[in-house]
């Protein structure tokens, strides 16, 4: 592993309030809970508590929210992403059932403290938080049984141009700049990576700027300033994080994605150890049975 400790950490949080003040909108929203609830296969929450590990914006639980999850807890290791999610719990109309609050995942006493969910959502975190199996299997641990475990994780399979430890780099230099060049850096990648240095792809770009928002809810440039400044960070192989829960801690993959920088799992709690299903052969199927599915 890349070591974690020399470089300052990326302030998720700071991005995050930004986000919400400047970004948020229903329509966010509604792209949040059709990604969520898509990749479940289902049309509510109803019926599922909610743990979301590493909340960030809040846009997730407010989406779970919006779902019908019946009680929500949202932690984050930063203190902006806690109000930035307070906020939106704000907008929610301050539910009861929603508890926000600062928490660790490399806390085993705190995961043990908030006790046993029957869905657990962790999305682009556990990779961030600079012992990235450790807190898998902490967080696994707050899983039910027969309960759910939806797992994002910067995928060491991904085909991260120009390479994987380029990006490493990177990260390190935008935590060690100041905040003008980290801005530049932005200017840099957006050019660079999404413009091809190349002034005749900004319709491109620009019609990249108007999707976005309907996939995840996210936004281009909070998420240029996540990727490039996102410190630490590991990657995991989609396979090894399979046998891992699989193998290990008594869960079945039920659904999975890969081929974008974050792989998706979707794990229940079997309780039966040892499980071995073959991630590309799952990835295939899938992509087989979306390609037969009727217009
Ligand atoms: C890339 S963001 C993802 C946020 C959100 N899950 C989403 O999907 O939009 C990563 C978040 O993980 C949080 N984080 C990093 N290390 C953590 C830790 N040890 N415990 C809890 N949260 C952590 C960061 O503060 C940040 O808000």
């Amino acid at each position: 592993m890349t070591n974690q400790s020399d470089t300052p950490r990326f302030e998720f949080g700071k991005n995050w309030s930004r986000f919400v003040k400047r970004r948020f909108s229903p329509e966010r929203a509604a792209a949040a809970k059709k990604h969520l609830l898509e990749f479940m296969k289902r049309d509510s929450l109803e019926g599922l508590d909610f743990l979301d590990v590493g909340c960030g914006s809040g846009l997730h639980s407010l989406a779970a929210y919006g779902s019908g999850a019946g009680r929500l807890h949202s932690f984050d290791y930063d203190p902006n992403s806690v109000a930035a999610t307070t906020a939106l719990r704000e907008k929610a109309g301050r539910p009861q059932n929603w508890v926000v609050e600062q928490g660790d995942a490399l806390d085993a006493d705190y995961i043990a403290k908030l006790g046993k969910w029957n869905f657990v959502y962790s999305w682009g975190v556990l990779h961030h938080t600079g012992s990235m199996w450790q807190a898998i299997r902490n967080v696994q641990g707050a899983v039910a049984d027969g309960g759910l475990f939806y797992l994002a994780l910067y995928s060491a399979d991904a085909d991260f141009q120009p390479s994987k430890e380029f990006w490493i780099e990177v990260k390190k230099e935008y935590n060690r700049v100041s905040p003008t060049t980290r801005r530049l850096m932005a200017l840099w990648y957006v050019w660079r990576f999404d413009l091809l240095q190349d002034i005749r792809n900004v319709p491109k770009f620009i019609r990249k700027l108007i999707d976005y928002k309907f996939q995840r809810g996210m936004s281009v440039f909070v998420d240029v300033h996540d990727w490039i400044g996102g410190w630490p960070m590991e990657y995991a192989g989609d396979q090894e994080t399979v046998d891992l829960l699989e193998g290990e801690y008594g869960f079945e993959l039920v659904n999975v994605s890969t081929g974008h920088a974050c792989s998706e799992f979707l794990f229940k709690r079997t309780g039966v150890l040892g499980k071995k299903t073959n991630v590309k052969e799952m990835v295939a199927q899938i992509s087989g049975k979306t390609s037969n599915a009727p217009d």
